[in-house]
Order: C-alpha cells, then sequence, then structure tokens
C-alpha cells in the first residue's frame, strides 16, 4: 500500500499568489454565486485566511458538518476510484498551486481549483448527499462505458459548471465556474440563456473539457435531482 500523501509547506510566492486568487474572486463572486456556495465559503475560516489553507484543517471543519473528508491525491485519478472516494463520502484535492503566469488557465485542476472550488459545497447536506450518491451510482456501474459517461456529463454540468436558482434568480454554483474569474465573468454573461436542467438533457450533452463552456444547466432542486438519479439508475437494472 502507498503511503498517503502529504502537503508540502508552501513559500511566500506561493502564498502570495494563492492570496491574489482568493481575494479577486471572493470579490468577483459577491454579486453572481449562490448563497450555497457564498456562506458556506465564508464560513469555513481555514479557507478564508490569506495563506494556502492545510488540508487537515478543512477536512476536520467537513467532517464535523456532513461527515465529509478530504484526501490528498496527486492530479487527476481513474474514475473508479474518484466514484468509490465518493461514495465513502471523501473528496480529492492536489496540493499544487498555480504560478503567478497562471492565474487564469490550467491545464489540469489545482489545489485552488479543488478546494475553493469544490470545498464549501460539500458542507451543505443536501448537496453533500448529492455526491455521496452519485459515488455509489457510479460504483454500482463499473464497466458499462454508456452509464458511467452520462455520469460524467451530469457532474460536468452540474458540480462543475451548474447554475442554481435562489429567490427566482440564477446564481453561478459549479466548482469550475468558482474557482475561475474569466469562467465566472463568461457565464454570468450567459445567465439569462440557460437550459432547464433535466437529467436526460444533461447526460445527452457533450462536453469539451479545452474550451470554454457554451451550455450551462439551471438546477432548480437538488434533491429532486438526487430523485432523477435514483430513478435513472433504478431504471437501468
Ligand atoms: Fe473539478
Amino acid at each position: 500500500m502507498n503511503a498517503p500523501l502529504i502537503q508540502p509547506l508552501y513559500d511566500e510566492v506561493q502564498h502570495g499568489t494563492w492570496s491574489l486568487l482568493y481575494r479577486r474572486q471572493r470579490e468577483n463572486l459577491a454579486d453572481k454565486a449562490a448563497r450555497l456556495y457564498l456562506d458556506a465559503l465564508d464560513g469555513m475560516e481555514s479557507l478564508t485566511e490569506p495563506t494556502i489553507p492545510r488540508v487537515e484543517v478543512m477536512s476536520a471543519q467537513l467532517e464535523k458538518t456532513t461527515g465529509w473528508g478530504l484526501v490528498i491525491v496527486p492530479g487527476l485519478i481513474p474514475v473508479d476510484d474518484f466514484f468509490s472516494l465518493l461514495a465513502r463520502k471523501r473528496f480529492c484535492t492536489s496540493t499544487w498551486v498555480r504560478r503567478r503566469d497562471q492565474l487564469d488557465y490550467l491545464e489540469e485542476p489545482d489545489m485552488f481549483h479543488d478546494t475553493f472550488g469544490h470545498v464549501p459545497p460539500l458542507m451543505d447536506p443536501e448537496f453533500a448527499l448529492f455526491m455521496q450518491r452519485f459515488g455509489e451510482v457510479g460504483e454500482a456501474l463499473r464497466g458499462n462505458d454508456e452509464a458511467v459517461l452520462a455520469l460524467q456529463r451530469l457532474y460536468w454540468f452540474f458540480v462543475e459548471f451548474g447554475f442554481v436558482e435562489e429567490r427566482g434568480m440564477p446564481m453561478a454554483f459549479g466548482a469550475g465556474i468558482m474557482s475561475s474569474y474569466g469562467e465566472t465573468n463568461h457565464a454570468w454573461d450567459l445567465r439569462s440563456d440557460l437550459r432547464k436542467f433535466t437529467l436526460e438533457g444533461v447526460m445527452s450533452t457533450p462536453f469539451k473539457t479545452t474550451e470554454i463552456q457554451q451550455t450551462y444547466f439551471l438546477i432548480k432542486d437538488i434533491p429532486e435531482v438526487i430523485r432523477e438519479l435514483n430513478a435513472w439508475h433504478a431504471g437501468l437494472s
């Protein structure tokens, strides 16, 4: 068994880059992001300090609130491993932080994306339940390539790039939006042209990881997404 990965210490330049990313994006999100996200972010002191957060501190806070925890990974991991972690209420994060000259473009997610983008919503019981159920369904469908692709599309258009409705307004939510200044502004400009979320709709919509999004979906009710996911899974067996 491999030894657990350990978060490194960072130098002043890296902390400065994180601080710049955090301050710029927190201000940008103030009137665009869902309260579901912002309230959780602001309540996590580990994420609001001006230095790069410690994974174990964020993990401990998640554990107290929704029973989730964080696991350090070296980078992207196989989809089956990802499903298994989610099913056990574990989210994975890398620990490398982009350089100052990479503020707005990355080929692979860094720790700012994995934590600033993904961790706050896991403080919400309904969203956390969706993520666990998503992992369980993914585990159960291991080897069914068509079904796994459908699940990846659901993850993409909801967890990474979804909008959620709050008080009748579409608010930005997905981690790919939350962690990117450029994506936030691009998505916000398209907010009057969102597609209404249906499971069938997202599962039949291809995505490209290398291009800026042109299609965003609006989720009205997270428990309803869980019900649809369960019904879809039941219908496959
Ligand atoms: Fe992500």
